[in-house]
């Protein structure tokens, strides 16, 4: 028999309703819209307002839609893997929450913290339970109210960040279609420049801990500009050249959206045309695991069978990586 690849066969994505402009964070924070734009290239992002609404109230509509356009019940998903940074609760994961809310009653699932490169680490991971003939539908979601980590009076961080999410199903492919290759990369030495100081075992909730704003997220954006913008363009190079991969033969350029200069450098890295590099940070921001699902989604018409994609990523941990995908539909 053929070799088992996993493919993507649906993918689905969703961001809330509310619009937070540059313009309006210029009456928060001391900034401006042209100043935004030009260091980030980000217009606008979403926010999940309302009382009692978590990460996995996003991954609801996403995976909705994504089983509605598969012709699949929730019954019917094997594993769930949920990719967040901003799980609904430190446990359970929000996997299994999202498992009760949609009705996904026999599927397993977990939570996979790789902060912005989450959904490629569990992609990659998805496609291994596929590969091996253990499961036949995975769903990998991506998503993250980063709005509920973000100190809306820090303009280093609350410029970037939005919330929103996405989701792909993986099943099996025998015709050489889905997930050919991926470089994952980890350098647990750069949490010094990209993490949450309180809240975990290290530095548990207390009154010192909110007074001293340590619930946010912290971020050295220069110190974690000069690494990703290398680290992202290199990896992506990486899988390209490994599997023998000419910037012609990429259909598809799909980045992670944390810096329209960052996703630049990737495409000057890699040769691939403007005109084939997939952005669209200049109305979500940087979703964190939701940007690259969300990608996938707002370009699906676009893409064709047998489209060669590269995706890239670059987040906290440090952590990166980048998977080939030959599109399955
Ligand atoms: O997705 C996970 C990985 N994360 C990333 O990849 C993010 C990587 N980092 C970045 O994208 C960029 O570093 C930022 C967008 C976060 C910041 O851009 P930057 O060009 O690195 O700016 P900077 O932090 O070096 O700040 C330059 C100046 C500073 O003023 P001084 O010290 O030169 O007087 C900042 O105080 O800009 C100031 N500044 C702002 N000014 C207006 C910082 N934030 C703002 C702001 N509006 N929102």
């Amino acid at each position: 028999m053929n070799k088992i690849h996993a493919a993507i066969t649906a993918v689905n994505g969703y961001v809330p309703d509310y619009v937070l402009t540059n313009h309006e964070l210029e009456t928060m924070v001391e900034t401006n819209d042209e100043w935004i734009m030009s260091r980030t290239g980000i217009k606008e992002r979403r926010i999940l307002k309302g009382e009692g609404l978590a990460t996995s109230d996003l991954a609801v509509p996403a995976v909705e839609g994504l089983l509605k356009k598969r012709g699949i019940s929730a019954e019917e998903i094997e594993l769930i893997i949920f990719c967040t940074t901003t799980p609904d609760m430190p446990f359970p994961a929000t996997a299994n929450i999202l498992a009760d809310k949609i009705g996904a009653k026999n599927a397993w699932g977990y939570d996979l913290q790789a902060a912005c490169s989450g959904f490629i680490f569990g992609l990659a991971t998805g496609a291994q339970f596929i590969e091996s003939g253990k499961h036949t539908k995975v769903l990998v979601v991506g998503g993250d109210k980063m709005s509920a980590i973000v100190n809306y009076k820090d303009r280093a961080t609350c410029i970037i960040f939005g919330d929103g999410c996405g989701a792909a199903l993986l099943e099996p492919n025998t015709d050489g279609y889905g997930v050919m290759d991926s470089i994952l990369k980890s350098d647990g030495s750069g949490r010094a420049f990209l993490h949450q100081k309180a809240g975990g075992s290290l530095k548990p909730a207390t009154h010192a801990t909110v007074d001293a704003l340590e619930h946010f997220a912290y971020q050295e954006g220069q110190a974690v500009f000069k690494f990703a913008v290398t680290n992202m363009a290199d990896v992506a190079a990486e899988v390209m050249e490994r599997n023998n991969l000419k910037s012609d033969d990429i259909a598809w350029l799909v980045p992670h959206q944390a810096n329209k200069r960052i996703i630049d450098a990737t495409a000057n890295r890699t040769g691939v045309s403007a005109d084939k590099v997939i952005i669209n940070i200049e109305r979500y921001g940087n979703t964190t695991n939701g940007t690259i699902p969300l990608c996938l989604w707002e370009w699906e018409s676009k893409f064709k069978k047998g489209d060669n994609l590269i995706l890239a990523a670059f987040g906290g941990g440090f952590t990166w990586g980048s998977i080939y995908l030959k599109w399955a539909y």
